[in-house]
């Protein structure tokens, strides 16, 4: 299986660094962000990996991580044509990369303890269509959030940034995806936000009665915001050994 992780976007939320750097190449714990998602990867056998990214920050993308040698992965480099037209404008990016295969993707800015191995595990046992990854969280109406049906057992929709979250779950940046996703791309438009949302893609999966979901067990952060970016920080400090840190 290959991996996708999104690193364009604007980066607003961390304004004003992210004027000039990418808030996938700022540190948390010892490692620049973007680190963390290709490790991820690479710890549960995906070694080819596209990572999308703005044209400005391309050069520095490349300066920090090569083809992957230090890393001991594969890396190819995709630039989203429209910067911060949306997750789904993004993904559509990696359609030649990907071809007919089923795939992981990466939202570059989530930081999370879980391995990816089981997950896969499973979805390389679904036959078709996708699955996304949820997460209790505190407040879910920052993320987007299923609604569940009554034994939990599947989601019914999915709901962008509610004001009244149906569920105390948000649906995580860990997607996995067969290759009809870039043809749902294509059906639909952009959002009140002017994006094209990965949401409405989830829900056309939905729709087609084609998305399963997991939970995550352990810590999940989406390190997004100065805040939770310094809450990623203090995960990460927490759980590795500081030698290694130096
Ligand atoms: O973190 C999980 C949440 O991520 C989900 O619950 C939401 O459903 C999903 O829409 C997304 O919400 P955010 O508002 O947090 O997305 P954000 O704009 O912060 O972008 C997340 C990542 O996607 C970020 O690392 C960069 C990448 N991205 C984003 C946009 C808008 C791109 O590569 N291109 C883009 O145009």
């Amino acid at each position: 299986m290959k991996g996708v992780i999104l690193a364009a976007g604007t980066g607003s939320r961390l304004a004003p660094v992210t004027n000039i750097i990418s808030k996938h190449l700022l540190p948390v714990g010892p490692y620049p962000m973007i680190y963390w998602s290709i490790i991820k990867l690479r710890d549960a056998g995906i070694k080819d990996i596209l990572i999308i990214v703005n044209k400005k920050h391309l050069g520095s993308f490349i300066e920090l991580l090569g083809e992957g040698e230090e890393l001991n992965v594969n890396l190819k480099y995709k630039l989203q044509q429209y910067e911060g037209k949306g997750i789904a404008d993004a993904l559509m990016a990696a359609k030649t990369f990907i071809r007919n295969e089923k795939f992981v993707v990466l939202l570059g800015d989530n930081i999370f303890e879980d391995s990816l191995t089981p997950f896969i595990q499973s979805f390389q046992g679904q036959e078709k269509g996708a699955k996304v990854l949820l997460k209790k969280v505190k407040d879910p109406s920052q993320y987007g959030v299923p609604v569940l049906d009554k034994n939990s057992k599947r989601i019914l929709s999915i709901i962008e940034k509610p004001d009244n979250p149906p569920s105390p779950y948000c649906v995580t940046g860990v997607y996995f995806y067969d290759q009809e996703v870039f043809n749902l791309i294509k059906d639909i438009s952009p959002s009140n936000r002017n994006e094209l949302e990965i949401t409405d893609v989830n829900n056309l999966y939905i729709q087609k009665n084609r998305l399963q979901y997991d939970l995550l067990d352990g810590w999940w952060i989406d390190a997004g915001t100065h805040a939770s970016l310094y809450q990623a920080n203090q995960e990460i400090y927490k759980n590795i050994k500081m030698e290694n840190a130096q």
